[in-house]
């Protein structure tokens, strides 16, 4: 599986970074980076690759073997064409409330796929399912691999393609595995660069208890990832975006910059204007286009 490995790593990362022209802030400079052109078409294609790998250096995974994770969004799309490559057997566990179409979308990239309830019980069938079947739950809110992902990939292509001249990185945060882990580089190498994370309002990052309707797919509401609590110190500032805030600010990408992206990247966009806005002329900001407008179908009516 190694040799399969080395040909799927060529295929992942190394993805273009966009000038924002026209939505930035006179004087400032706002780039994209626009991870939806990986194959599988989010970020996440990184760290699926990652876990997946991490889990055969060790021995734990062999052809025809199953690899559970607990995702109804991008990782599960992630995660379902690399098994397949690698001849492995992917097992989605899906949240009730899953479109028709991505749980299609998966199967058809022969995964297979369960609905259950509550997260409790899906973390808890997962780890079930892995002893069972001689698997492995990689589980992206507890595995190292996710942050090491975007440490050795997405941290160091953004440090090359920004010359090393990064005032700000925007994130959203959903695992809390991309801001972590390309916070942690770039502030290795850039001591004053500020590193400022985005979620949907009220969400429990910032509150007792998650508050408002306003959810904003791929970005924590409810749960207080892991990675995010353990690692605070390296994120400076959390900003709250709301859903409609969000929305149309991929409405103004879409017309102002020529880019269909996700809401996740809409809210993303709009917090980074605000820093821009902050910080003043001059300044150089980074932020993540994670996937495209074509994962939300229902969305595109807008
Ligand atoms: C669309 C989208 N944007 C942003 C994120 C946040 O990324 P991370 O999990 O690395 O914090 C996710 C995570 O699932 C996502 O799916």
């Amino acid at each position: 599986m190694m040799e399969e490995l080395e040909a799927l790593s060529k295929l992942i990362g190394g993805t273009p970074l966009l000038r924002l022209r026209r939505i930035a802030p006179e004087g400032a400079e706002i780039y994209l980076k626009l991870e939806y052109t990986n194959p599988g078409g989010s970020h996440k294609d990184r760290i699926a690759y990652y876990m997946i790998r991490d889990a055969v250096e060790k021995g734990l995974l062999r052809r025809g073997d199953p690899v559970i994770e607990v995702s109804s969004g991008n990782t599960a799309t992630a995660i379902a064409w690399i098994a397949s490559r690698l001849g492995l057997r992917a097992m989605l566990i899906l949240e009730p409330e899953v479109s028709e179409v991505r749980e299609m979308a998966l199967r058809l990239l022969g995964a297979e796929t369960v609905r259950i309830e509550s997260e409790e019980e899906q973390f808890r069938r997962a780890g079930e399912m892995a002893e069972e079947m001689g698997g492995v739950f990689l589980n992206q809110f507890e595995n190292e691999a996710n942050i090491k992902a975007h440490y050795e990939t997405t941290g160091p292509e953004i440090l090359e393609q920004m010359n090393r001249d990064i005032d700000a990185f925007v994130m959203g945060i959903g695992t809390g595995g991309t801001i972590i882990g390309v916070g942690r580089r770039l502030k290795e190498e850039i001591g004053s660069v500020r590193i400022i994370g985005v979620v949907p309002r009220g969400s429990a990052l910032l509150h007792e208890e998650a508050r408002h309707e306003d959810r904003i797919g791929g970005l924590s509401k409810v749960i207080k990832p892991r990675f995010y609590i353990e690692n605070r110190h390296i994120v400076d500032q959390v900003i709250e975006v709301s859903q409609a805030m969000a929305i149309e600010t991929v409405r103004r990408l879409a017309a102002m910059e020529g880019l269909l992206v996700g809401p996740s990247t809409g809210a993303a966009v709009h917090a980074a204007i605000e820093v821009a806005e902050e910080l003043g002329e001059g300044c150089r900001l980074v932020t993540i286009a994670a996937d495209s407008l074509f994962r939300y179908p229902q969305l595109l009516r807008m």
